[in-house]
Parts: C-alpha cells; sequence; structure tokens
C-alpha cells in the first residue's frame, strides 16, 4: 500500500475521533459506570461502547480476543492491556477520543449518569438528580457493579428495539441485515463465566449484577436460574431488566425462591393494558406478565417496578395502567422516549408524554 493511501486510510479511521474534554463516567471515583459485558463475552468499561456500535470501528482493538472472557484473561488483566490503558489516558486528556465518549460523557454529569436516550418518572419524581462534583481514579477499576447483556434471544418482536432496526449495517464489517438481530452471534455467556467472575473479583459480592440487555432478554438465557444462584451465592444483588412474557408460573417461584426480596428487583417492561400491550411488545404474554409482577408482590419484592413507555395507543390509558399497578402492589414506571422516526411517526404520542429534548428536535 502507498505511502498516501496508508495516510488517507489513517485520516479516515481517525475522521470519528474528536479531542474534547469530557467527564468520563467510567473513570468516577466513586458511583463510576458498570463494568459491561456482551453476550459474547467481550469487556468493555460502559454500556453506551455495547456491542456492534460505531464504537468498535473507531477502536477495532476492542474485538481483539484478549479482551474476550474466552481468552481465559482476568477482567482486571483484560482492562490492563496496552490498547486500554491508552484508552483510559485518551478518556483523562480528552484527545483522539471516539465520538461516542463525547455524545455520552461531553456533558457536566449527574451523580448517577444521563440517560440521553428517555425521560423516566417513577411515582411522579423524576429519576436523576442533581450535578455534584466528581473526582477520576488514574486507572480503571473494575467495579463491584456489572452490567451483562446475557444473551441473543429474546422472545418479542419491539420494532424500535435494536434487534429490529431494518436495513441494518453492520458497522465494522458493512455487512448489510434485513434485520439487525441476523448479524448478532448466537452465543451466550455461561455459567462458568460467572463462577469465574466472581471467583477472581470477591469485591464483586458487595455490588450489584444488572440484566438490562442491549440485545436480547436476560430470561431467555437457558441457564439464567442456575447463573441467579451463582451470584446470590457471591453475595451481589440482581436487578432484570425483561418483558416477562413465555415463563410459566413455577418458573417465577424458583426465581423469586432464589433471589432477595429487599434488594433485587424485576423491571418488567410492558407498555399497555390487556387490549394495547402487544401493540408495540409483539408477542408479549400479558397475563403471564401480570401473573410474574402478581406473584413478585406476594413475595415481598419491593424494589420491581412495572415500566410504561408512552405511545399514541396507550397514552389514554395511563391512567388505569396506573391504577392496575396500585392493586397489584407494584410500583409504575412512565417512560417518555426518544425513540421516533421523525415527527409523523404514528407510534408517536401527543407533546405531554415526550421528552423536552423530542419536543424541542421536532420542533413541536
Ligand atoms: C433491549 S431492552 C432489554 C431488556 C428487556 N428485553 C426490555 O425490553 O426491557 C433494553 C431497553 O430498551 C427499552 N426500549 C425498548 N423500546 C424502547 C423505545 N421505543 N423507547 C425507549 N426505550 C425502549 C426497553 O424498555 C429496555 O429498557
Ligand atoms: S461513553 Fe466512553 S467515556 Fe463515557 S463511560 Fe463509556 S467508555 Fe467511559
Ligand atoms: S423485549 Fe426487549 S429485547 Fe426483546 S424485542 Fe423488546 S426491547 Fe428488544
Amino acid at each position: 500500500m502507498s505511502g498516501r493511501l496508508i495516510k488517507k486510510r489513517e485520516n479516515l479511521k481517525n475522521m470519528t475521533k474528536v479531542s474534547k474534554t469530557i467527564y468520563p463516567k467510567c473513570l468516577f471515583s466513586k458511583k463510576a459506570k458498570a463494568t459491561y459485558i456482551s453476550h459474547d463475552g467481550y469487556i468493555r468499561p460502559c454500556c453506551y461502547v455495547h456491542r456492534h456500535n460505531k464504537t468498535e470501528v473507531d477502536e477495532p482493538w476492542l474485538l481483539n480476543d484478549e479482551h474476550n472472557i474466552a481468552s481465559g484473561k482476568s477482567l482486571s488483566e483484560m482492562f490492563s492491556t496496552p490498547e486500554y490503558t491508552d484508552f483510559f489516558d485518551r478518556l483523562r486528556t480528552g484527545k483522539d477520543i471516539p465520538e461516542r465518549c463525547y455524545e455520552v460523557c461531553g456533558k457536566v454529569q449527574t451523580n448517577v449518569g444521563a440517560d440521553h436516550r428517555k425521560e423516566k418518572i417513577v411515582e411522579n419524581k423524576p429519576r436523576w438528580v442533581e450535578t455534584v462534583t466528581q473526582s477520576y481514579d488514574d486507572n480503571y477499576k473494575v467495579q463491584k457493579k456489572l452490567q451483562v447483556d446475557l444473551t441473543h434471544r429474546c422472545s418479542l418482536g419491539c420494532p424500535k428495539c435494536m434487534r429490529f432496526e431494518t436495513n441494518w449495517t453492520e458497522p465494522t464489517t458493512k455487512k448489510k441485515y434485513k434485520f439487525a438481530n441476523h448479524a448478532i452471534k448466537k452465543s451466550e455467556l455461561s455459567i462458568s463465566d460467572f463462577k469465574k467472575i466472581f471467583e477472581e473479583n470477591p469485591h464483586m459480592g458487595k455490588g450489584d449484577v444488572d440484566f438490562c440487555g442491549t440485545w436480547g432478554d436476560a430470561i431467555y438465557h437457558p441457564d439464567f436460574i442456575e447463573i441467579c444462584k451463582i451470584i446470590k451465592n457471591a453475595g451481589a444483588h440482581i436487578n432484570i431488566a425483561t418483558n416477562g412474557s413465555r415463563k410459566r408460573a413455577e418458573w417465577w417461584d424458583e426465581l423469586y425462591n432464589i433471589l432477595d426480596p429487599i434488594n433485587d428487583s424485576i423491571v418488567f417492561a410492558m407498555d399497555g393494558l390487556k387490549d394495547t400491550a402487544d401493540m408495540y411488545r409483539k408477542f408479549i404474554i400479558y397475563d403471564d406478565v401480570i401473573t410474574a409482577m402478581t406473584k413478585g408482590v406476594d413475595a415481598g419484592f419491593i424494589k420491581s417496578r412495572w415500566s410504561f413507555i408512552v405511545f399514541r395507543f396507550n397514552q389514554h390509558q395511563v391512567e388505569e395502567a396506573k391504577q392496575l399497578a396500585k392493586n397489584i402492589g407494584i410500583t409504575f414506571e412512565l417512560v417518555k422516549s426518544h425513540r421516533w422516526d421523525g415527527p409523523n411517526d404514528p407510534y408517536m404520542p401527543t407533546k405531554e408524554w415526550l421528552p423536552q429534548s423530542i419536543i424541542k428536535e421536532y420542533n413541536l
């Protein structure tokens, strides 16, 4: 390759990098973002740098085998490679950082971080708290909090989920897929991965494991209950975000038996009542979710929530859903989504149910 071509490629590669001051949440000395693991075993300093996003184009080394749990290395060994060391140095100096990091961490942060995608209101109170002064760690610490995209599986078809982005181009290979989930590797983390993580990181026993999911829904991992047992034996708390469908009542009994009702939680994502719940959450089973919520309340789970995204088709049911949540005994969380295909999106609710940023962006 000629020198000019190499230079051109180098320039292209750097085009999406920026040099700007950021406030990297992954290096906060207190309340840093959780360490993140993808369903196919890659480790990351936060869930914003998840699998198959543009940061992997800016930082191709993220996909080296040595940053995958299958390498046999411990999490701290993987975060200490020359590539990760350089990455954290760049975050601290704000030089040649991925644009994604600037998007996420380029503004003064609150002490819990800002969620740029949606606004949440729990029991009539916004979820975020005021800004506090932050200090930073010199080296990345494997956090006691872990976020995991446990599996590639999900039984639903929510059209705005990343799984169902259409005519999707995989960022690193540039290959086109009819639906984004066709590009996901059909692999998932194993029971032994969790054994190893907790043996090597005893401090994680004092933290939380969040099964939040980027590409899938954790409850469909065939060994989900076994994995939860390992985490509970290690002492950590568990938070699960799920659509709550297609699991038998006995399965929920078994799960609730393992979990701790005071410290663990389940967020049930269901956007509507019996007649509307499947309009966005395609194939959700309303009765399964109600059973799972009710069983949780009966078992004394005080932190679980019903998370309800407001759409045009369910906005008239918000009050009724709140009342139903009250009757069941579960906290109701209203979500004002940012995910719309422009101002004429037929799913979009009226202005009062939209976040301020969308009202501004679409000039509503
Ligand atoms: C990929 S899901 C994984 C967890 C689980 N399967 C679920 O749906 O909650 C991750 C998050 O995306 C959210 N989500 C899905 N569709 C959304 C939308 N249109 N607007 C905002 N958030 C959305 C879900 O509610 C969930 O919090
Ligand atoms: S987006 Fe980048 S800077 Fe921000 S927490 Fe994640 S890795 Fe760190
Ligand atoms: S339930 Fe969650 S993971 Fe499954 S399709 Fe819907 S948003 Fe995506």
